[in-house]
């Protein structure tokens, strides 16, 4: 039994799970695993939408085999060069010669440069169609969500998005394609984890995208990652627009660095009193244990972020270095922000703390609370002041 499920009559899912990677990208976790999603148009013309990561090659040319039949393809439609999309196409190229491979002027170059690609080209521009028969195929372009070059498909006899990876997710599909065949509650974090990790940092370009397929009336939204959406499809699009207006919840998270625990008793001081001033959803994580990819997620929820830092070495603790590197390159927007720390010397974590704030324009509701070495009680004042002023201003933006 090969893997393909008709998503309509004669358009199929033919993805794959992936179950063994730990980390997508080489850098993001995925406890739950992920799953790159290919579908296969059977008409007069047949079409193929994206591929999958080439670790997956083998299975999916199997698939694709299964469902053409003894056809050949027509055209191969690439929305996104990402490499876990883009990995099988040489493949197929081999497989079906005739093949045309239909993307717009930035596609092509990476075809060239990834996989020595540049004949049975068809390209595409914005407002562009194929017809296959029953089915039409229009495109528009998405730039920079997530690639320069990335577009998205649109199937209009069915109103079936291809929309690469806007809407997606991490985790596998474990049996179930459609969203009201799984379990979503399961997948809830892998979902939001997926958007504020990988697509992130494209918030306004994401915002572009939706403006621009508003007007399109969707019955269905196949994503190159997680479920298809049939169902749900006014929650996701409102999560995806809520995510990219970096509108967030009444909530702080609390981010530490602390080798001897001096950083970490500020950290415990201050989400007391932010909890004794009634704010309920806070969240604590130790930077050194936390990978950077649930902490990051947990900021794109909740507006308020506290940062403490010990110093080290004249600077921040590696880890914080880290997770504000990250914070900076994303671009994360519309925060508000405690900065609290720890020295025995000259100092530098909170120092250089203050500094990220400048650089990301979050407003800072308070001093920075120094500890020289363990808190005294004049730090843990600070610490209060910070809770203070911070849930004052939650309560003020959310009231
Ligand atoms: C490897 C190392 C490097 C440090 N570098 C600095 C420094 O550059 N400036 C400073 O003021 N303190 C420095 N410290 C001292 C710590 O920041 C200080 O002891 C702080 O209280 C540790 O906080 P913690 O208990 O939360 O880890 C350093 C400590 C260590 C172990
Ligand atoms: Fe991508
Ligand atoms: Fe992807």
């Amino acid at each position: 039994m090969h893997n393909r499920v008709n998503i309509s009559d004669k358009i199929y899912w033919v993805g794959c799970n992936d179950r063994r990677t730990h980390l997508f990208e080489n850098y993001w976790p995925i406890p739950k695993g992920v799953a790159y999603n290919s579908y296969v148009i059977v008409d007069e013309k047949i079409a193929i939408v994206d591929t999958v990561e080439k670790g997956a090659m083998d299975e999916y040319l199997d698939n694709i085999e299964a469902v053409l039949d003894g056809r050949q393809a027509d055209y191969l439609i690439v929305n996104h060069m990402e490499p876990d999309h883009s990995g099988s196409i040489r493949s197929l190229t081999e497989r079906y010669p005739n093949m045309q491979i239909v993307g717009n002027k930035k596609t092509f170059p990476m075809l060239k440069g990834f996989y020595g690609i540049s004949e049975n080209l068809l390209e595409v521009k914005e407002g562009d169609s194929i017809d296959l028969g029953e089915h039409k195929l229009n495109f528009a372009m998405v730039p920079m969500l997530h690639w320069p070059e990335t577009m998205v498909t649109f199937e209009s006899t069915k109103g079936i998005l291809f929309s690469g990876d806007a809407f997606g997710a991490f985790g596998t599909l474990d049996g179930s394609i459609f969203d009201d065949e799984l379990d979503l509650d399961y997948l809830e974090e892998e979902i939001s984890r997926y958007y504020s990790n990988i697509v992130g940092k494209y918030g306004s370009p994401t915002q572009q995208a939706l403006k621009k397929l508003g007007g399109l009336d969707i019955k269905m939204i196949c994503a190159t990652h997680g479920p298809v959406w049939r169902t749900h499809i006014a929650d996701i699009i409102a999560k995806y627009d809520k995510w990219s207006k970096y509108d967030t919840d009444e909530g702080v998270v609390i981010v530490f660095s602390s080798m001897y625990g001096n950083t970490e008793k500020m950290a415990d001081n201050i989400a007391r009193q932010l909890v004794k001033r009634g704010i309920k959803k806070i969240r604590i994580h130790d930077a050194s244990k936390t990978h950077p990819s649930y902490i990051i997620n947990d900021i794109f929820r909740f507006r308020g972020v506290i940062l403490g830092s010990c110093a080290y070495n004249g600077g921040l603790f590696p880890a914080m270095e880290t997770l504000i590197h990250e914070l900076q390159n994303m671009a994360v927007k519309n925060h508000v922000l405690g900065i609290f720390g720890s020295k025995a010397w000259g100092g530098g974590g909170v120092r250089t703390l203050s500094k990220f704030a400048e650089t990301i324009k979050w407003e800072v509701v308070a001093e920075p609370a120094e500890a020289l070495c363990a808190p005294a009680n004049k730090d843990y004042n600070q610490c209060e002041a910070i809770a203070e002023s911070m849930a004052n201003r939650l309560k003020e933006l959310y009231s």
